[in-house]
């Protein structure tokens, strides 16, 4: 027997600035599965696993990353949706993802220069400055700056995406503006060297994001959800600072966008998992006590500017942090959601049991290791593990063995990638950016 717990401000329902409304304040946040079936299109084990999220209490699903570009892939099992892509599976997905009474939004995302070499393509970039991570920079291939026809040709894949999102029946999209893909790329000095109207002072990097809004919501009807996902900071030196984030908010301030999700890093500084490498004097993400809601400060900042609601994700695993990040704090503002990622792989029905009020500790297993860029993709494999075991309509195993979760990633990853290359060639795709 529980004690039931009176309803937390967690329960509240949210209306967003395009009246939509979302019934709680519990986001499944955006989880890359690699689990697409051939041809690069949502099956049965997607469906299973969304529709097993939808019925667990969520107020809104975010899909793992959905690529606008079938030459862009940010790992071999991919979805891709564009006009190409058969809309059947999308629609089945959509309602499967839909099941609870929640809203869901597929994130829609182009990986720019964060593409694996193995993958056989050329990548692009705002500018040809390839990935550096040490040792395993070779993975990724060095990129190609884009010219302005590629650009808008980029621009059009998110539009044709977005739109076919809503045919298919989701009630959003989410523009990843994050984690070191094209658009973060674009907004960073780091990896945004242009002298053209696309580089240089923050409102040029940031156009391709503006403009991507801009044309999205041209296509997309009033009601149909348009997010961002956005780095608080990228956590590297003389990149994509806190008040870079905070002007960037301004700007959306005046687009009709209906939330904006903050999270932070990238590949070469993965803060997104709270494991922030910033280089000697760059800011160091969470302050927070124990490592939790690790970008709960800037997203109170960030919430104090922002027009639309704001959602914070990372580190977020027990109710109290969740209750509290939703709260103001010493004369700041509680933001308005809080996006839960990892912790709702191993526990999809997280919201509902919050919700009854069980205590309830999730165990997320940590990986000590040494190197830590094993340890890292330890971790992810973990968390894709459980994503496969829900797919499958099998119960999380909260003891598997990293190592073990590891090399079983990389055999599928290994398999997935030959097989996303005879796609690739036998449908002769092309990219329109090339
Ligand atoms: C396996 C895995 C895949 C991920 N894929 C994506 C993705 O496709 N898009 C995205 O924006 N973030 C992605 N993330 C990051 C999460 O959305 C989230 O920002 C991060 O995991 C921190 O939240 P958490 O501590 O609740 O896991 C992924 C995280 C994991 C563990």
């Amino acid at each position: 027997m529980h004690t039931p717990i009176p309803p937390s401000s967690l329960s509240a329902p949210l209306t967003l600035r395009n009246g939509a409304v979302v019934p709680n304040r519990i986001a499944k946040a955006a989880m890359e599965e690699n689990m697409a079936d051939s041809g690069q299109i949502p099956g049965e084990s997607l469906r299973r696993l969304y529709e097993t999220w939808a019925q667990g209490g969520v107020g809104l699903i975010l899909s793992g990353n959905v690529m606008i570009d079938p030459t862009a892939l940010t790992g071999p099992g991919g979805v891709v949706l564009d006009e190409r892509q058969p809309i059947a599976p999308f629609k089945a997905w959509a309602r499967a993802a839909m099941r609870g009474g929640n809203q869901a939004w597929l994130q829609i995302n182009h990986p720019g220069r964060q593409v694996f070499a193995a993958m056989g393509q050329q990548a692009v970039a705002p500018s040809a400055i390839g990935v550096n991570m040490g040792a395993y920079s070779h993975l990724f291939p060095v990129p190609r700056a884009l010219d302005e026809a590629g650009i808008a040709a980029i621009v059009g894949r998110f539009v044709t995406t977005a739109r076919l999102a809503e045919v298919a029946g989701f009630s959003g999209v989410q523009i990843h503006a994050a984690h070191g893909y094209l658009i973060s790329q674009f907004l960073s000095p780091l990896t945004n060297r242009r002298t053209d109207a696309w580089g240089g002072e923050l409102r040029n990097r940031a156009r391709l994001l503006l403009d991507v809004v801009k044309a999205v919501r041209a296509v997309v009807s009033p009601g149909f959800s348009v997010a961002v996902k956005l780095n608080s900071a990228d956590f590297q030196k003389g990149g994509f600072e806190a008040s870079d984030a905070v002007q960037v908010v301004r700007w959306l301030n005046e687009l009709p966008v209906d939330l904006v999700e903050l999270s932070g890093g990238s590949y070469e500084s993965p803060a997104m998992q709270g494991a922030p490498q910033a280089t000697e004097g760059a800011p160091q993400a969470g302050s927070t006590a124990a490592r939790e809601a690790y970008f709960l400060d800037f997203a109170r900042d960030i919430s104090a500017v922002a027009r639309m609601p704001v959602m914070v994700t990372g580190g977020i695993r027990r109710r109290a942090v969740a209750e509290h990040a939703l709260k103001p704090s010493e004369g700041r503002p509680g933001v308005a959601m809080v996006g839960i990622a990892s912790a709702m792989a191993f526990e999809p029905k997280l919201p509902e049991r919050w919700k009854r009020g069980e205590a309830l500790e999730i165990e997320i297993p940590s990986v000590g290791w040494r190197n830590k860029a094993y340890a890292s993709l330890a971790r992810m494999a973990l968390v894709k593990l459980q994503l496969r075991r829900l797919g499958k309509g099998q119960q999380p195993k909260h003891d598997a063995s990293p190592l073990l979760a590891l090399i079983r990633q990389q055999v599928i990853t290994k398999r997935r990638t030959r097989l996303y290359r005879a796609w690739v060639s036998q449908a002769r795709l092309e990219s329109s950016s090339a």
